[in-house]
């Protein structure tokens, strides 16, 4: 079984902005893109409108008008790339909100287990997984890295509901035979390992050439596994070469943790790098605090970071130091880390990342670090100047939340931008245009609908269009995304 395709090409037709390098969008007016039935994107053409391309484009395209949806955005309208959550899980959705006062290792047992250990039930896996989709779809993510569960038949149906839904999926099941409370645990290493090559086997027979769905390798983090657990998912990533997704250096009780369980290791990285579980397609979750001979490792390896900044405050896990991630090399995405974080949003991660960075940039308010800002000394301009560059903008944080994650995720020759081969999996983002008259009662029945579902993005239309996105990353949410396609197909419409 494939994916289905589309039964027309698409030409869309408006403003289109995305990230082409780290800290620059690029903002193609009056532009037209050609999608095929397969999502590919065919042709991109500026200074072009619909007679145009009727005219031009589809003679060249071998298209015929009937044959052809056209999308248009609208005044204050663009289209952007679907976001990528690099790290999210799933079965913990029911959870958003739900931390009080506690850090990873309490948080863990008192609220995550249980919930997972709960979706052995498929009846309530269905539920939880079919609301999480739907919900992360409707905030424009288009691919997300899921963690399931230990159990396979709820971790095929998450798989089979995100193929069904149609988003963009690395689904994992979750390896936990070590460390963990004795009535969610895998039985064994061995067993783990045939577990997940259940539901690598499941997944292929969804989707052959894994398309749309991929399976990952899910380790759940160094102190879960066993040494033979991780043993074999290494052999099985050299056998396969899978994806792998895990945690590192998220909190300082879980770092001793590994310390006191790994004493032969030289630090966090090096027991991942141990058993092969450090490649190209490794996916490490929050890097907090990480030193600077791992992330080196890191960095050579080519193992890539998801940033989940909404997590690291919730949970009061630390402020992971990006700007230096992404000095060393290392590919850098965003992630929701639900319900770590408690936001599905990975606008919200983009928000949050750009203003936990600049958390890093202020002065501590105590001790012999600190500043004093009148002061004309070296020590003080150096520091004012990493200050600086320690931030993470606007245009940084878009880039880190759609192709720095396509990188992150390994995907990106296929999706994270418009260009020409890429994938159409992109969404319609609408803002809120303040009406002329400051007489709603005047407005026409239309307006009014539109007014209604704008959320809190009031555009007064003499914002630069760069402005117009900054308000868009710090007060927009799913109100704004107004339709959302992956490989071409619309899976979300906002009414
Ligand atoms: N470390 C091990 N498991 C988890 C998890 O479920 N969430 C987060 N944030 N960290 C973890
Ligand atoms: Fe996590």
């Amino acid at each position: 079984m494939a994916p289905p395709g589309n039964d027309k090409n698409q030409l869309f037709l408006g403003l289109f902005i995305h990230s082409v390098k780290l800290g620059e969008l690029q903002y193609l007016h009056d532009t037209a893109v050609c999608v095929d039935k397969s999502g590919k994107i065919i042709a991109v053409e500026k200074q072009c409108d619909q007679k145009k391309a009727e005219v031009t484009l589809y003679p060249k395209l071998g298209w015929k008008v009937d044959d052809v949806t056209v999308t248009i955005a609208k005044d204050g309208q663009f289209f952007f790339p679907g976001f990528i959550d690099t790290h999210i899980h799933a079965p913990q959705y029911p959870n958003v909100g739900i931390f009080g006062k506690s850090t990873l290792l309490d948080w863990l047992n008192t609220y995550t287990f249980p919930m997972e250990a709960s979706l052995s039930s498929l009846p309530k896996a269905r539920r939880v997984y079919t609301r999480c989709i739907q919900r992360t779809i409707a905030h424009g993510t288009t691919t997300a890295a899921y963690y399931a569960t230990i159990h396979v038949p709820s971790t095929n149906l998450l798989a089979d509901l995100c193929l069904s839904l149609g988003q963009r999926a690395f689904v994992g099941r979750v390896c936990m035979d070590n460390l963990g409370p004795k009535y969610y645990l895998d039985e064994s290493p061995s067993k783990s390992l045939a577990a997940t090559r259940a539901t690598i086997d499941h997944i292929r027979s969804i989707d052959a050439d894994f398309d749309l769905i991929s399976p990952i390798l899910t380790p759940r983090f160094a102190p879960s596994c066993s040494v033979d657990a991780m043993t074999q998912l290494g052999a099985l990533h050299q056998e396969t070469g899978l994806p792998i997704q895990t945690h590192i250096a998220e909190n300082v009780d879980e770092l001793k943790l590994v310390r006191d369980m790994f004493p032969d290791s030289k630090n966090y990285a090096d027991v991942y790098d141990r058993f092969g579980l450090l490649g190209k397609r490794t996916i490490l979750a929050h890097a907090i605090y990480l030193s600077e001979e791992e992330a080196d490792l890191v960095a050579h390896r080519g193992s890539k970071v998801s940033h989940c900044p909404c997590s690291n405050s919730a949970l009061t896990s630390g402020v992971a130091p990006v700007r230096w991630l992404l000095d060393k090399g290392i590919g850098v995405g965003l992630g929701t880390d639900v319900s770590g974080g408690y936001s599905p949003s990975v606008l919200d991660a983009a928000r949050q990342a750009a203003l936990v960075s600049n958390h890093l940039a202020m002065p501590p308010r105590t001790g012999k670090k600190q500043i004093d800002s009148s002061a004309d000394t070296e020590a003080n301009t150096s520091f004012k100047d990493d200050r600086e560059l320690v931030r993470l903008s606007v245009e940084e944080a878009l880039h880190l939340a759609t192709r720095g994650g396509a990188e992150v995720v390994g995907l990106g020759e296929k999706i994270g931008g418009f260009e020409v081969g890429k994938e159409w999996d992109a969404q319609l983002i609408g803002l809120g245009l303040v009406p002329e008259e400051d007489d709603s009662t005047e407005l026409k029945q239309d307006d009014q609908d539109q007014d209604q579902d704008t959320g809190n993005v009031d555009i007064f239309g003499w914002e630069r269009w760069e402005d117009r996105v900054a308000k868009w990353v710090f007060n927009g949410d799913d109100r704004n995304v107004k339709k959302v396609w992956v490989r071409g197909r619309l899976v979300h419409e906002r009414r």
